[in-house]
């Protein structure tokens, strides 16, 4: 029989990041990660919600290999953006074929603070981001911590929001950044609006965030203008409340988080000049309640 500590791993070396949200695993290859050394690495996800891990190198499959050990990949509903031979990764690239910066930034939606696939009934779980090529300046990610802004708002507000529930819809969010190239119609059907609490409890933390972000479009039982200022207004509330963290990407960088109590926006950059290639992959979770 093996001795035993030939297999046991070494304890998980965390650094938190600059703010406090977030925290970076130190010696760690995500490529290396298997089943006797997750636990540990998704028991520091769902405490420090963002793991960051420095100068990785992590060959597409190998992405989608660490993507399922968190649960089931989504394969996006747009998509012109799937790498080739993986579905399950979404390229957003602002080069064109001959490796030439277009002008055209990828997702713009992505400059807005969101939560991945809020826009589906069974919500994003994790997204994780893989940094191939970086422009010199601009094209940082943030995140901002919906535990902490729902703990700052005051118990009355609270307790008006836990009442309330907002209906998310890609094709709302998408056609308000990128009016030029609309979803198509099966896209649309694949896809129709869902609501969700405003206030949900994290399965599996049990602690109560905001879920809200720029997919949220109206809000169940409010006449639409009224609950589209409702959304904005509180949307930048929440953010303001909320302990942020700014990432500025190094090639080689891995960003995984937790989408049911972050937000996160990507910052804009020279697309006409420089290059941006992130790799990303976001898993299914479940239906908020
Ligand atoms: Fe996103």
């Amino acid at each position: 029989m093996p001795d035993r500590t030939l297999v046991l791993q070494a304890p998980l070396t965390l650094r938190s990041l600059p703010g406090g949200l977030g925290a970076e695993v130190l010696g760690r290859a995500v490529a290396d990660v298997d089943e006797s050394s997750f636990p540990a690495l998704y028991d520091a996800f769902l405490v420090h919600q963002l793991l960051l891990f420095r100068d990785q190198v992590l060959p597409p499959a190998a992405q989608v290999a660490f993507a399922r050990r968190f649960g089931e990949v989504q394969v996006h509903v747009m998509d012109q953006y799937h790498a080739s031979e993986y579905p399950e990764l979404y390229t957003l690239s602002n080069l064109d074929a001959a490796g030439n910066p277009t002008g055209k930034h990828p997702d713009r939606g992505t400059l807005v603070w969101h939560t991945d696939g809020s826009w589906r009934r069974a919500t994003g779980q994790a997204t994780m981001l893989y940094a191939e090529r970086l422009p010199s300046s601009g094209g940082g990610t943030q995140w901002a911590d919906m535990y902490a802004a729902y703990e700052a708002l005051d118990p009355a507000e609270r307790a008006r929001l836990e009442g309330m529930r907002a209906v998310h819809n890609l094709n709302f969010s998408r056609n308000r950044r990128h009016g030029e190239e609309p979803m198509t119609e099966a896209q649309r059907a694949a896809v129709p609006p869902v609501d969700h609490p405003i206030v949900r409890m994290h399965p599996e933390t049990g602690r109560k965030c905001i879920f809200l972000g720029d997919h949220a479009e109206s809000v169940v039982g409010m006449d639409y203008a009224e609950g589209r200022a409702f959304i904005d207004a509180l949307n930048e509330r929440i953010v303001a409340l909320a302990r942020v963290y700014t990432h500025r990407w190094r090639p080689g960088d891995f960003m995984v988080w937790d989408n049911r109590c972050l937000l996160h926006r990507a910052e804009s950059y020279d697309t006409a000049r420089e290059p941006r290639v992130i790799r990303r992959c976001t898993i299914i979770g479940e239906v908020p309640a």
